[in-house]
């Protein structure tokens, strides 16, 4: 990380307090124009932001004026879509294992829907008759950076088995349902672009057998570099391969199709940082304990995942690297990093963890009763709070105080 930008935001952790979440809206829309650039060939491409990622609206608002679609997994998501701007057309569903009801709510709202499952095809039929549709397949392929997010495989609860297309004609036989396309997404941080390939082929497969569609979505992915030097998924030789296959299917397909794509990661992993305080550091005979103000209750990918995200000292980048586990201070064992080398960490000092923009606030929580840190946006070379700090009133606001 350059000087400059150490600098910038320990002035940032000091006006908005630390822990605090902030976000590089040029990030976002370098790796928005790369992957759009990457498929370029494909005549018709639409990037749909998975906004679980980063729910926050001011980033869904950023990312839909760059162009993109919004991929939303719950009503919640749909309804701060919409909030930011989204025309419900441009939103598509993708939930698992929801309620029915949510799944009606969706089609009051007027957005597109994916469905997963064999009952609620044949509900959906029922009920909205001409709503179109699109049908999330299993495509039975093992993917992903770890097993919590590899969602393609043959035991994964997502999607329709790619062994059961043919009873999804039968029922198209039977019941009336429109069927607009066909989505897979096998996982996340898949590194082999032949994975991605391997997918193309089924959902070839499966759009040979059904001549009205309109698009296919491909799901999502992309791994990007957490570690120095980290490998990463190589976009402009996927968006090559892909391309050229998709072009050769939709001249045959002889219809146009439109290419869907739903990153999550890919847009915002690397636009986030997230600065917290060190508040003691702790030597033992044997290791060195750097204690942050935080915890996995606002960062939780290291201690689910073991992920990894780069830690810089930023209020001492110059001083003698050391060994440290970096923990945080939830009652229960929340190590961010282990024996990991950074620079002198001094009480006090601020420290930076990388790769913050997705899957880290959306996925925080109040576990100790500890509040939601602020959230920042770096936009046209200005610092924007959009989301502050919570306090102990928001914590309690839901909480029905009875007489006892
Ligand atoms: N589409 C669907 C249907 C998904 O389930 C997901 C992610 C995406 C798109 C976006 O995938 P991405 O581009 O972010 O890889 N919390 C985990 C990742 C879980 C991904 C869940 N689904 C993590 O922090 O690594």
């Amino acid at each position: 990380m350059e000087l400059a930008r150490m600098q910038h935001f320990e002035d940032l952790a000091h006006e908005y307090g630390a822990p605090l979440y902030i976000y590089d809206s040029s990030i976002i829309q370098k790796q928005y124009t790369r992957l759009f650039k990457a498929f370029s060939s494909v005549k018709d491409v639409k990037l749909n932001y998975a906004c679980k990622a980063n729910t926050n609206i001011n980033v869904i608002k950023f990312i839909r004026k760059l162009g993109s679609g919004l991929d939303a997994v719950s009503i919640q998501e749909i309804e701060i879509g919409l909030k930011a701007g989204f025309s419900p057309q441009e939103i598509i569903f993708t939930p698992s294992g929801v309620n029915f009801n949510e799944i009606r709510e969706a089609t009051k709202l007027g957005v597109k829907i994916h469905i997963d499952n064999f009952p609620f095809l044949r509900k959906f039929a029922q009920e909205f008759k001409n709503y179109p549709i699109g049908i999330r397949i299993n495509p039975h392929i093992k993917a992903g950076g770890n097993e919590n997010i590899s969602t393609g495989h043959v035991n994964s609860k997502f999607g329709i088995s790619i062994e059961q297309v043919q009873d999804i004609i039968k029922l198209t036989q039977e019941v009336s349902l429109h069927i607009e396309g066909f989505h897979i997404h096998t996982g996340s941080d898949i590194l082999d672009i032949d994975v991605f390939l391997q997918g193309a082929k089924v959902l070839f497969a499966i759009a040979d057998k059904f001549p009205n569609l309109t698009y296919l979505d491909f799901g999502s992915g992309f791994k990007v570099p957490y570690k120095p030097d980290d490998k990463q998924t190589n976009i402009e030789k996927l968006g090559e391969k892909l391309s050229d296959l998709f072009n050769q299917f939709i001249e045959k397909y002889g219809k146009p199709l439109r290419l869907i794509f739903e990153p999550g990661k890919f847009l915002v992993s690397q636009c986030g940082f997230f600065v917290a305080e060190v508040n003691v550091v702790k030597d033992t005979p044997y290791r060195s304990f750097a204690f942050i103000n935080s915890g996995f209750n606002h960062l939780i990918r290291p201690m689910f995942y073991h992920a990894y995200h780069n830690i810089t000292n930023i209020s001492n980048p110059a001083g003698k690297e050391q060994i440290y586990d970096v923990v945080g201070y939830i009652c229960e064992t929340d190590t961010f990093a282990s024996n990991r080398k950074i620079s002198e960490i001094r009480m006090g000092d601020l420290l930076c963890l990388e790769n913050a923009g997705a899957y880290c606030f959306s996925m925080s929580s109040n576990y100790n009763s500890r509040l939601l840190p602020a959230e920042v946006l770096l936009l046209n070379g200005k610092a924007h709070l959009i989301r502050r700090r919570e306090n102990l009133e928001d914590l309690l606001s839901t909480t029905i105080d009875i007489s006892i």
